[in-house]
């Protein structure tokens, strides 16, 4: 009886130990696996702001000119956009102002912005709007298309050029909401086949909607952050 006991004890702590090691185990490498995780993260972004950044110089070298949306047309992309109030229209490249100006003062939008990286047409423009009593509401910016945040849009109006839609395309679709619509006049965005096509004229006017595909938004994510395709 005796020696069984002594047996007993002889044997728990050897049958305890290696549970109790198991936990600590466990738990230090949850540890370690969430710092290096953290690391991974941190060097992660580190090297993705570095390509964001690299990525953002290159469109740069785009030269669009300066050419107004004849007022028909302003009238019909905002009409094909569904412009309302409640909207906030971005127009990319605004020149003198009229797409912002319009989509408050003939659509009621709640908002307007423009960015135009020409600091005398954005003068201009903020002229413009406050001739028409719009100011309040109704935004001008001077920037870069390509390097600006445009994510509160719910319309995104464009008169660029192809190639600047095409490069625009992954950026618009990483950072618009659902339902956001883009409205381009005259030019296409790539192999992303439009909505709508309105015709005004001599010229197109066309219609895009985020829509919710998972896969396209994360691809479009990835090649806009990442430059994979
Ligand atoms: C064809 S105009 C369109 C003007 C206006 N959106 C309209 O429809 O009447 C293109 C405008 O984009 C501006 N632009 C070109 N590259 C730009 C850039 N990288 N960032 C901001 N604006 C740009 C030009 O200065 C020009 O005013």
């Amino acid at each position: 009886m005796n020696s069984n006991r002594a047996f007993i004890k002889l044997l728990r702590p050897a049958a305890r130990k290696p549970w109790t090691v198991t936990c600590e185990h466990i738990k230090k490498r949850i540890w370690k696996t969430s710092i290096l995780a953290l690391l991974i993260g941190l060097l992660t972004a580190c090297g993705l702001d570095a390509q964001f950044s690299e990525y953002e110089d290159v469109p740069r070298y785009f030269n669009i000119p300066y050419v107004s949306t004849p007022p028909e047309v302003v009238t019909a992309m905002l009409e094909l956009a569904d412009a309302k109030p409640g909207d906030i229209v971005y127009d990319l490249g605004s020149g003198d102002g009229r797409i912002p100006i319009s989509a408050v003062l003939d659509f009621d939008a709640d908002k307007a912005v423009g960015i135009e990286i020409n600091p005398d047409l954005v003068s201009k423009a903020k002229s413009n709007a406050s001739k028409a009593g719009v100011s309040d509401r109704v935004k001008f910016k001077t920037g870069d298309i390509y390097a600006e945040n445009y994510s509160e849009a719910t319309i995104v109006t464009l008169y660029l050029a192809e190639d600047a839609n095409k490069v625009l395309l992954q950026r618009l679709k990483a950072q618009l909401a659902l339902g956001a619509r883009i409205v381009s006049h005259q030019f296409k965005m790539g192999d992303w086949e439009p909505e709508k096509t309105l015709r005004v004229g001599d010229r197109s006017v066309y219609l895009w909607v985020i829509k919710n595909e998972p896969t396209d938004r994360l691809m479009s994510f990835c090649q806009y952050r990442l430059r994979c395709s």
